[in-house]
């Protein structure tokens, strides 16, 4: 099977994953008679422009299931927990961005640079991680070549985009009412986000930590393979559009070669390296916005650590934190044959 023979659904279609996605498939030139743009019934019937058609938005129906291969999940949680099994049922494949299934023993949680093997034993669900995960693993594993990791500290700078489109909406609502000393409203988040940082990225837990931290670590492990790997994270929100960014401690087992990992981290598939200080050259969210890639720098030897290396790197969320590289999952399908469910 060709990927541009594929008939692609896409649930979310008018979101802030979604419609990225949709821009990806226009940009590799997918056609527009094999994409299904799907969202609520509140969107239904609005149009799309995808090259110069209109592609109408429809809502979801168990029939629209038949006429589709495989099925993008952009929504919410509930969309997901219900339509993906239903999806299944029906023969499509479900590559689902939300984070149910992530860690389901029987869905594998790809990056497909770092573990696209696992495609292989899918059930007909595959989850994408967690926006900061997948630019986590993809350095961890790049590193890993030159001695096992240890443990690993993080803080992350997470855009508003992370949230949906009506986080995006409140930072530039807040933003210029703060501007013009006016009153403004929180609908999204605890706290204002206008000209301000939170460290509380989704619900707090028992043990101190919010549950984006905790996916970051979970998920980290189940895609590296590696239950012994320690991370520890501090998730912060910023006023930044679109583009997560990390600042990250990594302790290796044994004294590491600052070139060998520059080289290791040059060579990684879908990583930039972007680190010339006598330059002023480092990723920051507004390099990395639209792009594809990984963007790494300021990566330095630790002095507060023996055996270790910080670095910092930017990544756009609505990329390869979700709708690239929930693409790039269906074409190591296609790449592996893999697309079928009859002999699961
Ligand atoms: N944003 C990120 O950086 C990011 C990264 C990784 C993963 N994710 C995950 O991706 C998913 C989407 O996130 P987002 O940021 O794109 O959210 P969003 O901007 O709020 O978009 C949500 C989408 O879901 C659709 N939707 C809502 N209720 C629906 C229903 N009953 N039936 C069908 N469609 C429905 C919405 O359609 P309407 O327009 O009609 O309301 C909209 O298209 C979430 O699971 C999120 O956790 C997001």
């Amino acid at each position: 099977m060709n990927f541009h023979d594929v008939t692609i659904g896409i649930i979310g279609a008018t979101g802030a994953v979604g419609s990225v996605a949709l821009e990806l498939l226009e940009n590799q030139g997918h056609p527009p008679e094999k994409i299904v743009p799907i969202a609520s019934p509140r969107s239904e019937g609005k149009k799309l422009k995808y090259f110069s058609q209109d592609l109408i938005v429809r809502k979801i129906e168990k029939e629209l299931l038949d006429n589709l291969d495989a099925i993008i999940i952009s929504a919410t949680s509930q969309i997901s927990e219900k339509w993906a099994p239903i999806a299944v049922k029906s023969g499509v494949v479900v590559i689902d961005d939300g984070s149910v299934f992530r860690m389901n023993s029987s869905v594998p949680l790809v990056v497909p640079e770092v573990n696209g093997q696992d495609v292989e034993w899918h059930t007909g669900i595959i989850s994408t991680p967690n926006c900061t995960t997948t630019p986590l693993v993809m350095v961890l594993d790049a590193l890993r070549k030159l001695s096992s990791i240890k443990r690993v500290n993080v803080s992350t700078y997470q855009a508003v985009s992370g949230t949906g489109s009506r986080a995006r909406t409140e930072l530039i609502n807040q933003t210029r009412s703060m501007i013009f000393d006016q009153d403004y409203r929180i609908d999204v988040y605890p706290k204002p986000i206008g000209f301000n940082i939170f460290p509380h990225v989704d619900d707090f837990l028992e043990n101190g930590y919010t549950k984006e931290e905790m996916k970051m670590v979970n998920e980290s492990r189940k895609i590296l393979h590696d239950d012994q790997i320690r991370i520890s994270v501090t998730c912060v929100r910023v006023p930044v559009h679109i583009s997560h960014s990390e600042s990250l401690q990594i302790e290796f087992t044994d004294n590491v070669n600052l070139k060998e990992a520059i080289k290791l981290l040059s060579d990684y598939s879908g990583i930039t390296v972007m680190d010339d200080t006598e330059n002023d050259i480092y990723p920051t969210p507004l390099d990395s916005a639209g792009q594809d890639d990984v963007f790494v720098g300021r990566i330095r030897k630790d002095i507060a650590i023996d055996n270790a290396i910080s670095l910092w790197l930017s990544c756009d969320n609505l990329r390869k934190g979700a709708s690239l590289n929930a693409i790039q999952i269906l074409e190591e399908l296609i790449k592996r044959d893999r697309m079928g469910l009859n002999e699961l």
